[in-house]
Parts: C-alpha cells; sequence; structure tokens
C-alpha cells in the first residue's frame, strides 16, 4: 500500500459527506458486531446519523485522499467553554478512516485538524470514539489524549441481585412524579460535592438550591426517582429516563433506549447491594416501558461509580481528552 503523506491530507469538501458517512458505517457496524446492543442501522437511524455526518461536514474539517478515494476524515466542533477552557470536539460520527489506516491517518488528520482548532484558540481537544475500535483507541493515545467519560449499554435482563451474600433490608420507593422531589435536594447536592473529590476534580453547583432544580428538570422531563430508604431516611437514589440522545449517547438519538440519568449512595450506605438494587429496578422500569436498552455514561475517573457500571454494562463509546499550549 502507498504511505500517505501531509500532502495528501486536505480540507473537506461538502461533496464528501456522502463517501465519509460510508466510512463511518463501517465503523459502526464494527460496534454492532462487538456489541449486539448497539442499536441497528435500520433506514431511520441511518437517515439520523447520516444527517449529523452532513452537519458535522458543515464545520469542515480534514479529509485523506488516494488516486482520488476518500480514505479518511475528522471535523471538529465551533469552540465552546469547557473546564473554564476553549475546547472543541471531534464526535463519534465526525471521523472514520479505511479499515486498517488508523495508525497511518490519525496522526496526519489530526495535526492537521488541530492546527486550525489552535488557531481558533481551543486548547482541550475532545474526542468521541467507539470503544470498539481497538485502532482508534491506540492512535488517539499515542497522540497524546486520555479518556474521560465512558459511555455503556446492557440489555434488559434482570440483575442477579439475590446472588449477593448481603441483601439490603431497607425497601425502595418509585417517588411520585406528581409531587415535587425536594426531598432528595440534599442526597442530591451531596452528590454534585462528590464529584470535587480526587481524582475527580469536578466542580458541579452543589448547593440545595441547584440540587431541587435539577431534581425538578428531571420530574418535568418524565424521568423515575427510585430511592432506597433505611427507615424514613434516604440514603440512595437512582434516576432513569429517556435517552434523548441530545448531549450524552448521541448514537443512541431517536432509538428505544433508557438512560441512567443519576445515581448516588451516601458513603455509609455503599458496597452493601444498594446500587444493585436500584438499578434492578430501573431495569424492570425499563422493560416495562417498551425500552430495548438502557444506556449510562460516567466519568472514568470514577472510582465508586465506574466499576459500579462495569459490573453490569458493556463499553460502547468513549470520549478523550487532550490540552496543547497555545501556539
Ligand atoms: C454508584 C453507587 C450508587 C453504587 O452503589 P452501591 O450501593 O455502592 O453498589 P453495590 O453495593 O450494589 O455494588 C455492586 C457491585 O459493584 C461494584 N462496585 C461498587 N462500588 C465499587 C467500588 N467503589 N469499587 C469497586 N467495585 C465497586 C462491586 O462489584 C460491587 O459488588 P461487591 O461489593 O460485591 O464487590 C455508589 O458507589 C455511589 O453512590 N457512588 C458515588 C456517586 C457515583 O459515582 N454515582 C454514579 C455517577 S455516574
Amino acid at each position: 500500500m502507498q504511505q500517505m503523506t501531509p500532502s495528501d491530507i486536505s480540507p473537506t469538501a461538502a461533496s464528501q459527506a456522502a463517501d465519509a458517512f460510508e466510512l463511518f458505517r463501517h465503523s459502526y457496524e464494527r460496534a454492532r458486531r462487538v456489541n449486539a446492543l448497539v442499536p441497528e442501522l435500520d433506514a431511520e437511524h441511518e437517515a439520523r446519523l447520516r444527517r449529523r455526518v452532513e452537519r458535522a461536514f458543515r464545520h469542515g474539517g480534514m479529509s485523506a485522499t488516494r488516486g482520488g478515494r476518500l480514505r479518511g476524515f475528522m471535523v471538529a466542533s465551533p469552540a465552546f467553554d469547557f473546564r473554564g477552557l476553549v475546547a472543541t470536539l471531534v464526535p463519534e460520527y465526525g471521523h472514520a478512516v479505511a479499515p486498517g489506516e488508523e495508525a497511518a491517518l490519525y496522526p496526519l488528520l489530526y495535526a492537521a485538524v488541530a492546527e486550525r482548532l489552535a488557531q481558533a484558540g481551543a486548547q482541550l481537544h475532545l474526542f468521541g470514539h467507539l470503544a470498539a475500535d481497538a485502532g482508534v483507541r491506540e492512535a488517539l493515545y499515542g497522540l497524546g489524549f486520555g479518556a474521560i467519560v465512558c459511555e455503556r449499554l446492557r440489555d434488559l435482563s434482570d440483575l442477579q441481585v439475590g446472588a449477593r451474600a448481603a441483601v439490603p433490608t431497607g425497601r425502595v420507593e418509585h417517588a411520585s412524579q406528581e409531587h415535587s422531589w425536594d426531598e432528595f435536594a440534599t442526597l442530591a447536592a451531596e452528590h454534585a460535592a462528590y464529584y470535587r473529590a480526587s481524582p475527580l476534580f469536578l466542580h458541579k453547583d452543589d448547593t440545595l438550591e441547584a440540587a431541587r432544580e435539577d431534581l425538578e428538570e428531571h420530574r418535568q422531563a418524565g424521568d423515575q426517582l427510585f430511592v432506597y430508604r433505611d427507615g424514613a431516611t434516604p440514603l440512595a437514589y437512582l434516576i432513569v429516563g429517556r435517552c434523548s440522545g441530545a448531549s450524552e449517547g448521541r448514537l443512541l438519538e431517536g432509538t428505544a433506549t433508557a438512560q441512567i440519568r443519576s445515581a448516588y449512595a451516601v458513603p455509609e450506605a455503599r458496597r452493601s447491594g444498594i446500587g444493585t438494587v436500584l438499578l434492578q429496578h430501573a431495569v424492570a422500569w425499563a422493560r416495562e416501558g417498551g425500552f430495548e436498552r438502557l444506556f449510562v455514561e460516567h466519568e472514568t475517573a470514577n472510582l465508586h461509580g465506574g466499576p459500579f457500571w462495569r459490573q453490569h454494562f458493556e463499553a460502547f463509546a468513549l470520549f478523550s481528552l487532550r490540552y496543547v499550549e497555545a501556539p
């Protein structure tokens, strides 16, 4: 195979979007072969993802061509604020290369795209990629990226709740959607504060007011809240709803996918099976609601939530991050 050189890399043209989608389709189908829970590319879903690739192309990016044929592409979003810096994202559907060309093409495409990103002042480069694409992951790691968020899927089969040595003795309630969820604001604020600690260092608004607003948004959106109580005291909760695919799970938009929106157990109550019992309620709710799969996303540096979700879900997509100094 003839080696690609930087001279084979040029700005994308809108007319390449259809070929780019075909390259992306290849990666998507590969991800589906690895994880059967990845939604089928039926006509509707394909049309949705095709539109996403076309929209991404409007921002313009870089393409790799050989003998007039598209071998790879990479397009990044317009700049936005992220963790106090200017960032851009190459979305999950904003890149693909011909199979086997990851090691050769990702560095060339990224170097060309990063040049533009740096000119636009973007110092945080985010990259969404399919977990099944080991070649992409390796190429990104070599370029200085590290994972920050993992998106996972699970089927709606029951969890092995009774198989645990200790089964929690409190009770789980399905919170009414008719009344305010303010009662859970203290727990929700504690959850927001949890992310400040090492090694997450994420600053979320952990005031009671913000927690109330957040819970109210979930309630208004039709999400469901399951709470675990020991006596009258709520010790843990889990919120589940439909996955909209707006900002998370974008490759799942429009599919029959439920999403874990939030989950928290107070430190003293952890590792005694409460999370598992709450998750079982979410699975049963999703199954009864006609959903086909359950989705969750978590910080990869979440030392409590990460292993918990890993126990029950399969990785599907990853988001990786790289910081660069201003040119
Ligand atoms: C995620 C969370 C709700 C799980 O609740 P939990 O009641 O502790 O979970 P369970 O006791 O049912 O754990 C079930 C299994 O998950 C895995 N697991 C859970 N927490 C773990 C941890 N800290 N380290 C390693 N494995 C863990 C274990 O396999 C565990 O089984 P085991 O205890 O028999 O080994 C709880 O850890 C929590 O509140 N974390 C902080 C907030 C958070 O991370 N929320 C999720 C945001 S994405």
